[in-house]
């Protein structure tokens, strides 16, 4: 297959872009009134309103074109096949398995170069999280000393963390609130003895999360915690009361004393940032209780329905994707601005930011060669309406292109007053400004002095995007996370990388593992740049 800026729909669709250059969205709006209506699709609950974009209906047809030059559908069924679409780990990317109802088949090849149903064992360990977690939750399994557990402690980092902590804060409303819960990721000393402070070591619980169970900042938080527990409880027996792992990797769970009775499996096919819906989840089911979890599983699924279904043209991950492309690649947007209007999700934008960035920020294609051609945008935000506060000044008149991601509800879980109305206010307020700004003539005609014209006035015409839901419960925080991990896979399809392995992680990790010894013994020599050796000296113990 030719490179993609090769592929005759690449073509066109920058042929296209250049005779859309000078359309202003304003433009747009004035020649179709059915526009803010037509350019919608409603899925799963979730309304997504893409009008906003710089794109016309023939935008559109040449995005899905290229979808279909770029073979998505192949490869949607490739994946759906358990095929080794993960090519550099040749490993399969099956999340979608993980919240298959009993009964549907998924089939991943075997180490025995059989052919196996994985949703068997999904639901086993289903069923094991949930025998655990409701065990926990009603005070049958009791700590050591036998008082029952309060405390419930993540230890993980990157999917092991990102995903767990943005569930239990964006379900919290659903949540035990005489548990508590808290997650520990960073190595930094801080995280941990700052979580640590308050709780009571005969009643805490501790859930080692650990795909492969050989990253470094987990395991010395796990045995800080190992030794902050010891030091209370004094007896090497307590661990199995206190400590649970879930990981794949088992003989490195037993390895650090975990019982691997009290471990918790998923699968490589499962990559980590796609996995806060295995046994990842623990701690969500755990604050939730399984029934709302199977809830979420369940928004998950009915967003993996659709997007394997519905025509391109209708399918809402894939024209969230798609647009993505056209801004990204076409239009030169550098970065995405993924803004909840739900302080419950104030942890989405970390989430997306390893779900997209660690999936899509890569420069070769799938054969290896150099992209010649923007990959991932850079994902940040933060929950309006705080963030019009701070940064929306760059959004509205900075620069830099940035598409916005507006994520709002319709009915508040916390209705206080008329503060939902002033919240939904805010975020359609900013998405019209964004795209229609404010003309100089209207500034003047405001009556504002011409030195301050300039100033007063906005662009506009700058692309977002409007989520919306009813509520925001299990199922829809459930069919939220599915339509950005198929919107992120689809990105992947059309720009020809590998979503799901991360090579770009691994330099650093190296170099850490040289420099911590070196850190340790003042007498060893340093033979790096003399940048690297200089800050090593100063900041060597002796
Ligand atoms: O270093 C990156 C990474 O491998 C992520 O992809 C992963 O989510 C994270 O580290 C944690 O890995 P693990 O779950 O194996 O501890």
């Amino acid at each position: 297959m030719p490179g993609r800026t090769e592929l005759p729909a690449w073509k066109a669709l920058a042929a296209h872009a250049d005779a859309f250059a000078n359309t202003h969205l304003r433009d747009l709006f004035a020649a179709d009134p059915e526009r803010g209506e037509r350019l919608t699709v409603e899925a799963v609950g979730w309304y997504f309103d893409y009008s906003k974009n710089r794109v016309a209906d023939d935008t559109l047809r040449l995005l899905v074109d290229l979808a279909d030059a770029c073979g998505l559908r192949t490869r949607i069924e490739a994946m759906w096949r358990g095929e080794k679409i993960n090519s550099t780990e040749q490993r399969a990317a099956l999340h979608v398995a993980l919240r298959a109802p009993a009964g549907e088949k998924f089939t991943v090849d075997g180490a025995d170069g059989a052919c196996n149903d994985v949703v068997p064992e999904v639901h086993a360990t289903l069923a094991r999280i949930v025998d655990f977690s409701e065990r926990v939750r009603d005070g049958t399994w009791r700590g050591f000393t036998g008082k029952p557990i309060r405390a419930i402690v993540n230890i993980g980092i990157g999917g092991s963390d990102l995903g767990p902590v943005m569930a239990c804060e964006a379900l919290r409303h659903y949540s035990r609130r005489d548990l508590t819960f808290r997650f520990v990721s960073n190595v930094d000393g801080t995280d941990f003895c700052e979580a640590m402070r308050d709780l009571d070591p005969a009643q805490t619980l501790f859930i080692v999360s650990s795909k492969t169970f050989t990253t470094h900042e987990t395991l010395a938080n796990a045995r800080a915690a190992r030794t902050w527990l010891l030091r209370a409880l004094g007896d090497e027996c307590a661990v199995g009361r206190h400590f649970v792992a879930v990981s794949t990797n088992a003989p490195e769970v037993a390895k650090f004393g975990i019982d691997p009775a009290n471990m918790f499996g998923f699968w490589d096919w499962v990559g980590g940032r796609y996995s806060m819906d295995s046994a990842i989840g623990l701690s969500t089911m755990l604050a939730v209780g399984a029934d709302n979890f199977r809830a979420m599983l369940g928004g998950f699924h009915a967003m993996d329905t659709h997007f394997r279904h519905a025509p391109f043209a209708h399918n809402l991950p894939v024209l969230h994707a798609l647009l993505s492309v056209w801004n990204t690649n076409f239009l030169g947007v550098e970065s995405v601005a993924i803004l909840p209007y739900d302080q419950y999700l104030k942890r989405f934008p970390a989430y997306l930011q390893q779900l997209a960035m660690e999936s899509n920020g890569k420069r070769v294609t799938q054969e290896g060669a150099r992209a010649d051609y923007a990959t991932s945008p850079v994902y940040w935000g933060e929950p309006g309406t705080n963030g019009q506060h701070s940064f929306f000044q760059l959004l509205h008149q900075g620069t830099r292109r940035v598409t916005c991601d507006f994520i709002g509800f319709r009915a508040s879980l916390n209705p206080l007053g008329d503060q939902h109305e002033l919240l939904l206010a805010n975020l359609l307020a900013q998405a019209k400004a964004l795209a229609f700004g404010k003309t100089a003539a209207q500034v003047r005609a405001e009556g504002s002095p011409d030195r301050l014209v300039p100033h007063r006035t906005f662009d506009g015409n700058r692309p977002s995007n409007v989520l919306l839901a009813e509520r925001l419960t299990p199922a829809s925080l459930g069919a939220l996370v599915a339509l950005y991990e198929h919107s992120v896979f689809v990105q992947g399809v059309i720009w020809d990388i590998d979503s799901f392995d991360q090579w770009g992680v691994e330099l650093g990790k190296q170099l850490a593992a040289r420099i911590v010894p070196e850190l340790h013994d003042a007498n060893l020599p340093l033979a790096h740049d003399s940048s690297t050796n200089a800050l090593i000296r100063r900041l060597r113990k002796t």
